[in-house]
């Protein structure tokens, strides 16, 4: 069997938490990958001799799991650069934009759709990015959302069906039929490809009703829920999320004392957005205050042509540091072992022995500089599996 050692590693981030360090970082350290998997890690000086193996200087680089993107839309047509423009004019975000990428989306074939898909898959890995979800939504119609499924699946195993994103402007004087339509044969359409179920609840978008109606829908085709909340303004979001243990609830921009509190009473992961509010100029979520509340945190890039029109994690760390009251270890972590909880992971997001081999070595001797020096491309190598992507 051949073995692939990665050693001199100056900083090492596992995520196999002590009390006193939840990243598990280790310095001088050494990584053993066999078979895609971590087999051993530890002081470089200890790394097992002996058999066939490839060995990887990394020269006092820092290594740490490969990002875990909890949260994207990467699949859809056309783009929205015209909205941001005049948002950073001074016009407000609306959801209502949702509509115009429906219809370049409905007008794309699949093979462009493919390419498309193809090039953000890049994006990510360029960035350090490992694991990813993606989000339908932006077809919304039976056949349309399937094919987004599909297309989707093709790239991950982490497919969210998102029909309830808008409601289409053929629907808006019968929306409730369109959630008659979301519960029922466009779930069936979708489901053989999808593992999760997110409502956009918000003004705007979904009600909690009906919100609570189609995740239960979700629930009982066997898809895991997920949901949008309280993104632009208070809302019924994050506590319905709570309330039906959903994997995530995601932007949390807008939270009461009562969200945090139901938050940090269950397992739901609150998945904080940064992208989002860099690009729409609402101020950015109180991560503080869920992390002192008890609540677990993980980072994502909401990749969308309307509200955060990125790939890059290393810009929501940076973000979350500068903006949102996070150290940058629970920054690092959120991006990495949070995301893996928001998405029910146990085989990626940390460096243990038997979990995946997908890690980064950054250009960098600590995990701090992806913070320190906003907008370098620090990312030096991508391992997946146990293989260099880059
Ligand atoms: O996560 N919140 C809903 N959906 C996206 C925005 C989609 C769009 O504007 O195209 C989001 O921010
Ligand atoms: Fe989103």
């Amino acid at each position: 069997m051949t073995t692939t050692l990665i050693t001199h590693i100056g900083e090492l981030t596992t995520n196999v938490a002590t009390p006193a360090d939840p990243c598990g970082t280790r310095h001088d350290a050494a990584v053993l990958i066999a078979d895609g998997r971590i087999a051993w890690t530890g002081p470089a000086a200890d790394a097992p001799g002996e058999e066939e193996r490839r060995v990887v200087d990394a020269r006092g680089r820092a290594v740490l799991p490969g990002f875990v993107d909890s949260h994207t839309h990467v699949v859809f047509g056309g783009d929205r650069a015209d909205e941001f423009e005049a948002r950073m004019a001074g016009q407000a975000y609306a959801a209502g934009g949702i509509r115009r990428t429906v219809a370049a989306t409905r007008a794309a074939s699949d093979d462009e759709l493919r390419v498309r898909l193809a090039g953000f898959v890049a994006e990510m890995q360029a960035q350090g990015t490992t694991t990813f979800e993606v989000k339908t939504g932006y077809d919304l119609t039976m056949s349309g959302e399937e094919r987004l499924a599909r297309l989707a699946a093709e790239v991950t195993p982490e497919v969210t069906f998102l029909g309830a994103h808008v409601v289409p402007a053929e629907y808006v004087d019968d929306r409730a039929a369109y959630v008659d339509l979301v519960c029922g044969v466009m779930l069936d359409a979708v489901r053989p490809h999808a593992r999760w179920i997110d409502v956009f609840c918000e003004t705007g978008a979904f009600t909690p009703a009906e919100t609570e109606r189609i995740l239960r829908a979700g629930i009982a085709a066997g898809l895991r829920p997920r949901v949008h909340g309280n993104q632009l303004g208070a809302g019924d979001g994050a506590r319905l999320a709570a309330a039906l243990g959903a994997a995530s609830v995601d932007h949390c921009t807008y939270l009461s004392d009562a969200d945090v509190a139901a938050l940090a009473a269950g397992d739901t992961v609150a998945t904080l957005l940064p992208g989002v509010e860099f690009s729409t100029r609402h101020p950015y979520p109180d991560a503080r205050r869920l992390l002192d509340a008890g609540v677990t945190v993980a980072l994502a890039s909401d990749c969308n042509p309307g509200t955060s029109f990125t790939t890059s994690i290393p810009l929501m760390i940076a973000l979350a540091v500068r903006e949102m009251g996070m150290t940058v270890a629970e920054a690092v972590w959120a991006a990495t072992a949070g995301g893996a909880r928001a998405l029910e992971r146990t085989d990626v997001g940390a460096l243990a022995v038997g979990m995946r081999a997908d890690l980064v070595i950054l250009d960098a001797p600590t995990r701090t500089h992806l913070a320190y020096r906003p907008g370098v491309p620090l990312v030096h190598a991508v391992y997946k599996d146990g293989i260099a992507l880059r």
